[in-house]
């Protein structure tokens, strides 16, 4: 799938946000290795700290459904500026999907592509642990 595509998927899922605090709407569209997409959105709690991101909503829906192999995902708001994710979901993109493409999208649907490691260099991951 090009990500023309994909970034438009990420819009669509802006559709399902709910942020009530923060009034900031964001989907995501995760495209694994063979072309399947999961699609997420941020959803807010009373207990601010307990939301969570677009990203990491369609990143768990994946895995929770088997998911192990990902190559891009694409990040959608209504800010007319291209949205990068937070520190958190970055981490959570590293862990999880490894080196993938990144795929950052402003308001006119226009998209900047990075990889994980040019948004999280020096990451700290699974190969830290159990040394
Ligand atoms: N948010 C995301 O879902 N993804 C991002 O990349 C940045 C921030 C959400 C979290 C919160 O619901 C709202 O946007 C404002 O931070």
């Amino acid at each position: 799938m090009d990500y023309k595509t994909l970034a438009h998927k990420a819009v669509e899922a802006k559709a399902n946000a709910l942020p009530p605090y923060s009034n900031f709407h964001v989907g995501a569209a995760l495209l694994t290795t063979d072309e399947k997409v999961y699609t997420g959105c941020n959803v807010e709690n009373s207990t601010f700290g307990l939301t969570l991101c677009a990203e990491r909503t369609a990143i768990f829906k994946a895995i929770s459904e088997g998911e192990r192999k990902f190559k891009a995902i694409a990040i959608a708001s209504d800010s007319p500026d291209y949205i990068t994710p937070c520190g958190a979901c970055r981490q959570i993109i590293f862990d999880h999907c490894g080196e993938i493409d990144i795929i950052c999208t402003n308001g006119k649907e226009e998209y900047k592509v990075f990889k994980t490691s040019e948004l999280l260099p020096f990451a700290f991951g699974d190969k830290d642990l159990n040394k």
